[in-house]
C-alpha cells in the first residue's frame, strides 16, 4: 500500500522545476540519492468488463505533487487504464474520440481481426466513435494499447493515450505467481513538459532521424515515483511506451530479477537476470524478490547506460541535415567526418532538448518498508511453448530498414495508407528477416502474429532471454540483421509491420501487407 506519509513536498510545484538545468543531466550516474520528495507511485485504474466505453480527451492532470499537465487519455489519469481480458472471452469496445483530431486505438500484440486492429486508415474524427469486436485467442501475457493514426501516434501516445493490457487464462492461473495488489504496472516514457503545462513534442532535424528524447523519466504518467514494498515477491510488468528510447532495466543495488514474460506472454523458462534491455513496444514480465533486503532500505529501478553498437555515418546518411555546432550524441561513431558534417548530429544538445539515447535514468524508488510473513514466489515449470519448425516456411522475404536523408524507409520506400507492399498465404509460416541499414536503433514491430525470433547476425549478434518466447517487437541496432518465423493463420486482411521508434513510424517506417 502507498503511505503517503513519506512524501514531504519541498516547497511545491516550484522545488519541482519545470526546466531542468543541462548541468543536471550531464552525470550519467548517481542521480540517485534516496529522498522523501518523489511522487506517491500511481496505479492506472483496472477495467475488466468484456463491454467497455472508452472516451479519449484532453484533460488536466498531476505529472508529480503541483505539476500539472495536459494529458490527451482515456479516463482521468495521465495515461488510459488498464484492461484485463480472459482468454476464450469476447471482447466489445466504443472507442469515443473526444481528442481534438483523429484517432484510433491499436491492442499491440493482441491477435485481432482487421476491422479490429487500429489501423490508421480507420481512424475517426473528433465526435465520432469506432465499435471493436474481437474474440481473445492470445496466450496470457503483458500487452498494451495505444492511439495508431498516421503521422500522429508519437504524439497522441506521449501525450498519454497508452495503456496496457493484460491477457489472464487458465495455464498462468495454475503458477501461483503473486496476487493482483503484488502486481505493478510499469509503463516507462520520458517526456519533456513546456512551462504552460502541454507535453513539448516538436522534433527538431536531428531528432526526425534518431528519435525523439524527453528531459524528465515518467512511470505511469508521473515523475519521480515512489513505492513502499512488503518483504515478499511482487510482478512487475513493464512496457516501454517511450517514443525513442530503449531501457536497459537494473535495481540500484544489481539484485536479479526473474523474467517470466516478454511480448506474447510466459517464456519457455524463466530467466534470473540483472539487467534487461527494452527498446519502444516490448514488454517485460518480471518477478522481483524483496524477501531478502532489510527493513527500510531504499531501491531504485533504473536505466541503466549503454552504448548502441554503432555503423558509421555517411556523408550520404547526412544529406539534408543542417549543419550545427554541438556534440554527438553518445555512441555514435563518426570515423572520417569533418566537424561541419558530423555536427548536425548534436543538435537536440544544442537546442537544449532531451536526454540521449543510452543515459542512465531513475525510473521507480521502492522503499522496502514491512516485513511480512508470506513465502516468495518459487519457481515452478512455465507451460510448454510451441516452437514453430523452420523446415515449415512456406517463404522467405527481407526487409531493409533505411535512415537517410531525411527519410526512414522500409525497402527504400515510406508508408502509403493504400499500398500493398507484400501479400502473404493465410495459413502459412514465413521467414521474415529485418535488416538494420541505418546508423540507428529500429525496433521492429508487427502486426497480426506473434513470432519467434531464429537469429541475429551482425551487431550483438546473438539472441538474449528476453527474445526466447512469442515476440511482436524486435530491436535491431545499427548493423544488425534479425530473422523471425510466424505463422499468418489467425486472420486474413491488411496489417502491418513498421518499426515502433514513432518518429520513424510518423514518417513512414512502415508498409502494409495483406494476409489473403
Ligand atoms: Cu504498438 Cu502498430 O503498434
Ligand atoms: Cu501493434
Ligand atoms: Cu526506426
Amino acid at each position: 500500500m502507498q503511505r503517503r506519509h513519506f512524501l514531504e513536498l519541498v516547497g511545491g510545484a516550484g522545488a519541482l522545476s519545470l526546466t531542468r538545468p543541462m548541468s543536471a543531466l550531464a552525470a550519467p550516474h548517481d542521480l540517485w540519492t534516496p529522498s522523501r520528495t518523489r511522487t506517491p507511485f500511481h496505479i492506472p485504474p483496472v477495467l475488466s468488463a468484456n463491454d467497455l466505453t472508452l472516451t479519449a480527451r484532453a484533460h488536466s492532470i498531476n505529472v508529480a505533487p503541483g505539476v500539472k499537465a495536459e494529458a490527451w487519455s482515456i479516463g482521468d489519469g495521465p495515461l488510459c487504464p488498464t484492461i484485463r481480458m480472459r482468454a476464450g472471452d469476447t471482447t466489445r469496445v466504443r472507442f469515443e474520440n473526444m481528442l481534438p483530431e483523429p484517432s484510433i486505438l491499436h491492442w499491440h500484440g493482441i491477435l485481432a481481426p482487421e476491422a479490429a486492429d487500429g489501423h490508421p486508415r480507420l481512424a475517426v474524427g473528433t465526435g465520432a466513435s469506432y465499435q471493436y469486436s474481437f474474440p481473445v485467442i492470445n496466450r496470457a501475457g503483458t500487452y498494451w494499447y495505444h492511439a495508431h493514426p498516421h503521422g500522429r501516434t508519437g504524439v497522441q501516445v506521449y501525450r498519454g493515450m497508452a495503456g496496457l493490457l493484460f491477457v489472464d487464462d487458465g495455464a498462468e492461473d495454475m503458477l501461483g505467481l503473486p496476487p493482483e495488489h503484488r502486481e505493478l504496472p510499469v509503463i516507462v516514457q520520458d517526456k519533456r513538459l513546456n512551462a504552460d503545462g502541454t507535453f513539448a513534442f516538436e522534433p527538431g532535424m536531428h531528432e526526425q532521424m534518431e528519435g525523439y528524447f524527453g528531459d524528465t523519466p515518467y512511470v505511469n504518467g508521473v515523475r519521480r515515483p515512489f513505492m513502499s514494498v512488503d518483504t515478499t515477491t511482487y510482478r512487475l510488468r513493464v512496457v516501454n511506451a517511450s517514443t525513442s528510447r530503449i531501457l536497459r532495466l537494473e535495481f540500484s543495488n544489481k539484485m536479479p530479477m526473474t523474467l517470466i514474460g516478454s511480448d506474447g506472454g510466459l517464456l519457455p523458462q524463466p530467466a534470473t537476470l540483472t539487467s534487461i534491455d527494452v527498446a519502444t513496444g516490448e514488454r517485460a514480465d518480471l518477478l522481483v524478490d524483496f524477501s531478502k533486503i532489510p527493513v527500510g532500505q531504499r531501491l531504485m529501478l533504473r536505466s541503466a547506460d549503454f552504448t548502441s553498437p554503432t555503423r558509421l555515418m555517411t556523408a550520404d546518411d547526412m544529406k539534408g541535415m543542417p549543419a550545427m555546432s554541438g556534440p554527438g550524441p553518445k555512441g555514435m561513431a563518426m570515423n572520417g567526418m569533418g566537424a561541419g558534417a558530423m555536427s548536425g548530429l548534436g543538435m537536440n544538445h544544442a537546442a537544449g532538448g532531451g536526454i540521449q539515447q543510452g543515459t542512465a535514468l531513475d525510473l521507480v524508488e521502492f522503499e522496502v518498508a514491512h516485513a511480512v510473513t508470506p513465502e516468495p514466489w518459487r519457481s515452478v515449470p512455465l507451460p510448454r511453448v510451441a516452437m514453430l519448425n523452420p523446415a515449415l516456411a512456406a517463404k522467405s522475404r527481407s526487409f531493409t530498414f533505411s535512415s537517410r536523408q531525411m527519410r526512414h524507409t522500409i525497402n527504400g520506400r515510406a508508408f502509403e495508407m493504400d499500398r500493398v507492399d507484400e501479400t502473404v498465404k493465410f495459413g502459412t509460416h514465413e521467414a521474415w528477416t529485418f535488416i538494420n541499414d541505418s546508423p540507428f536503433a529500429h525496433p521492429v514491430h508487427m502486426h497480426a502474429v506473434q513470432f519467434q525470433i531464429l537469429e541475429r547476425t551482425g551487431g550483438r549478434a546473438r539472441l538474449f532471454p528476453w527474445e526466447s518466447g512469442w515476440k511482436d517487437t524486435v530491436l535491431l541496432h545499427p548493423g544488425e540483421r534479425v530473422s523471425v518465423l510466424a505463422a499468418f493463420d489467425k486472420y486474413r486482411g491488411r496489417f502491418l509491420l513498421h518499426c515502433h521508434n514513432m518518429v520513424h513510424e510518423d514518417m513512414g517506417m512502415m508498409m502494409n501487407f495483406d494476409i489473403v
